[in-house]
């Protein structure tokens, strides 16, 4: 049985951390470097499990990888590929073999086998605008069930042209994939509503640094002219706009102060503006940003998700739990998934007043409108949290957890720590680090 993670609560969050780079642009940076034959190296990189799983898919490939983990530096060079056949056992890892679709059809004419994806549990999760795009641009791509799990069986012997592509919605999977698919194309691609979150452009600026020539006009509209010549790249991942908005919410919640290191204003412009409604404090500073807790939190605020440049679905769970402390009622539209209130459960035991919805509350009809989902929620506060005893279903969902039982003046018990080891770097040693009263124990040493 896996550790657990014991978190006594009630101390404020006080100190500094350093923002590590973000899950998210890393992963879909080293699938990228598969596209050229060029050495690539990246700095600023999280020592984190997700990045572990890539790097053994990338080395299953025919990659050579070298990762200093202290330095936070990893080289990486494909110069042939081993295969183009992901094994089964990815199957389900994360959300990243998707993406060996476009850039395993753009670096090979050979066939290719990619195993279902898998990633949190957090909606139906499907990759049909993936699969268009991607037969768009001339592959074939079919889909078998084996014995357990199916795979993806994609080719495109004669190569890939450039098209026109009009994404459905900004999806972030299916615009990289795109995107890595279109590098090594004949012709010029366009992508129309395509996603622009900051680690796509991330992602858009690697790329060009490795040799590609590619545009994002202001309308959601990015150009991409293929290429087959590349150059070796030095690239710095940007920081994780997630993990900061999880300790921001967090040092106010707890009425800490806490210094993110390498917060990027640019990056949480959105969540900047929602924690100023409801009365959290911040200051930017040249080298990141101050969160502090500046007095009694107002709800009554109206807080919608959506695509960059909106407020990001990563952050509505530690929000939501920052919410549960703010005075009033204040109402939460989810409308990037359809299923990402599946851990407020969890949250209502420990106390929280929260009541979710079918219906889209708020401002706008979003595309879940009379689907019967639960993506509408209501939070009153502020409610004091009792301690728990929490399974962590997905990553996110875990911080949340952990945020809670960092409120709560009892003693809370958490389960599923794989799930945090996933996403954040050195979570609770960096909460130790800030007065956190939390340690993992085996499951042996829990009173029951
Ligand atoms: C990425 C992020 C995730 C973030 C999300 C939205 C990674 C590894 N994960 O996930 O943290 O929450 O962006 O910012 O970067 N959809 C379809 N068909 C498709 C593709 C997507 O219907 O082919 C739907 C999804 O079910 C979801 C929505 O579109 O409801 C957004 O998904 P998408 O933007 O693709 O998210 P991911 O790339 O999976």
């Amino acid at each position: 049985m896996d550790d657990v993670l014991r978190i006594r609560g009630g101390k404020p969050l006080e100190g500094k951390i350093s923002l590590p780079g973000a899950k998210n642009a890393i992963n879909k940076l080293l699938i990228a470097s598969l596209l050229s034959d060029q050495p690539s190296i990246f700095t600023n990189v999280p020592n984190i499990g997700e990045v572990e799983i890539t790097v053994a898919l990338c080395r299953e490939i025919g990659s050579q990888v070298h990762w200093n983990r202290q330095e936070g530096v990893l080289e990486i060079v494909t110069r042939e590929l081993n295969t183009s056949y992901v094994p089964q056992r990815f199957c389900g890892a994360n959300r990243i073999p998707i993406l060996m679709i476009g850039a395993l059809l753009g670096r090979t004419d050979q066939d290719i086998i990619v195993p279902t994806v898998g990633g949190d549990r957090i909606g139906r999760r499907p990759i049909d605008f993936h699969l268009q795009a991607l037969r768009q641009l001339g592959a074939s791509i079919e889909y078998r069930s084996m014995k357990k799990e199916g795979a993806y069986f994609a080719q495109a012997h004669d190569g890939l042209t450039g098209a026109l592509i009009t994404l459905p919605f900004p999806s972030v999977g299916a615009t990289e994939n795109t995107i890595l698919a279109a590098v090594r194309a004949r012709g010029e691609t366009v992508i129309k509503n395509a996603a622009i979150e900051p680690e796509i452009v991330d992602l858009i600026l690697y790329l060009r640094n490795l040799g590609a020539n590619i545009t994002l006009d202001v309308d959601r509209t990015i150009h991409i002219q293929g290429t087959r010549k590349f150059y070796p790249v030095q690239h710095r991942v940007i920081p994780d706009r997630i993990v900061a908005a999880s300790m921001a919410s967090a040092a106010i919640a707890t009425k800490g102060r806490v210094f993110v290191e390498g917060a990027e204003h640019l990056h949480l412009i959105t969540f900047l503006n929602k924690l100023r409604e409801v009365g959290g404090g911040f200051q930017v500073r040249e080298e990141g940003i101050e969160f502090f807790y500046d007095g009694p939190l107002q709800g009554g605020l109206h807080l919608e998700t959506d695509v960059h440049p909106g407020f990001m679905t990563d952050w509505q769970q530690p929000f939501v739990v920052l919410l549960t402390q703010a005075h009033g009622v204040s109402v939460v539209h989810e409308t990037v998934y359809e299923n990402r209130f599946g851990y407020t459960d969890a949250l209502k035991q420990m106390g929280a007043e929260l009541e979710i919805f079918k219906q889209c509350l708020g401002g706008k009809e979003c595309r879940y409108a009379s689907q019967g989902h639960n993506h509408s929620l209501i939070v009153k506060g502020a409610t004091p949290l009792k301690g728990g005893k929490i399974t962590i279903p997905d990553l996110r969902a875990g911080f949340a957890y952990v945020m809670a039982a960092l409120l709560s003046q009892e003693e809370s018990h958490i389960y599923g720590l794989p799930y945090l080891e996933r996403g954040y770097e050195n979570l609770i040693e960096n909460l130790k680090g800030l007065g956190a009263d939390i340690e993992i124990i085996a499951p042996s040493k829990v009173e029951v």
